[in-house]
């Protein structure tokens, strides 16, 4: 995660154009545990709950890594319909296993910036400890983007850490935004949860 970028730059030199979950390709195979280390299943669950899905909702998750709110979702409303979205193929093929046997669940590679999805095509989005791996100009683009293929009265469900910025650069980008709450994790600190509105 995020920490590890932050103390411990000498270890990562990635050849990737994006930042692994866990800061590097060879830390990946614990990242779940860290996760559950650092407390961040209460906070899977707080987005879910947040999101209030329904059955027949189409969702999209953006930096979806090894798929632990992909989980919970399908858990959460079996009847929701979810494309979740990584760069990461290593992470995305973690996330599948974890889903297998569940259906109206799938997972494409593509970037927050560049999803591969017509316009309105989804109800809620959602992005979990994503949005702090991409740099400034990044993340403008992929809230541009996200606005873009959900439909008008969709909605986007973020929690994520160091998110001060985000509510500003997401009403640049169409949407109405909320601060809706916020927890703690171990290490990181302080979690924002974010709604943002595609105003119908
Ligand atoms: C800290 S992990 C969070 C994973 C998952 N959402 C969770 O909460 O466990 C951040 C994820 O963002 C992904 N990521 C990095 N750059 C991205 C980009 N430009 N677009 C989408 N995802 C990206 C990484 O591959 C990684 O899987």
């Amino acid at each position: 995660m995020d920490f590890m970028t932050e103390h411990r730059p000498h270890l990562l030199k990635n050849r990737h154009d994006y930042l692994p979950a866990a800061g590097h390709d060879a830390f990946l195979p614990g990242y779940d545990l860290l996760t559950r280390v650092l407390g961040m299943n209460p906070a899977y669950r707080e987005l879910v709950t947040q999101a209030g899905l329904t059955a027949g909702q189409r969702v999209v998750e953006i930096g979806c890594g090894t798929g632990n709110l992909t989980v919970r979702v399908k858990k959460a409303c079996p009847a929701a319909d979810i494309v979740a979205t990584d760069p990461d193929p290593r992470a995305l093929q973690r996330a599948q296993r974890k889903t297998k046997g569940m259906t109206g669940v799938r997972f494409e590679r593509a970037y927050a910036q560049e999803l591969p999805f017509d316009d309105g095509g989804f109800d809620r989005a959602l992005s979990s400890m994503m949005l702090h791996h991409l740099d400034e100009a990044t993340k403008a683009a992929a809230a541009a983007e996200v606005f873009r293929v959900l439909r008008p009265g969709g909605v986007l469900h973020v929690v994520d850490v160091r998110g001060d910025d985000v509510p500003q650069l997401l009403e640049k980008a169409g949407f109405d935004c909320a601060v809706v709450g916020y927890g703690r994790i171990r290490l990181a600190g302080k979690l924002t949860y974010l709604r943002a509105t595609r105003q119908a």
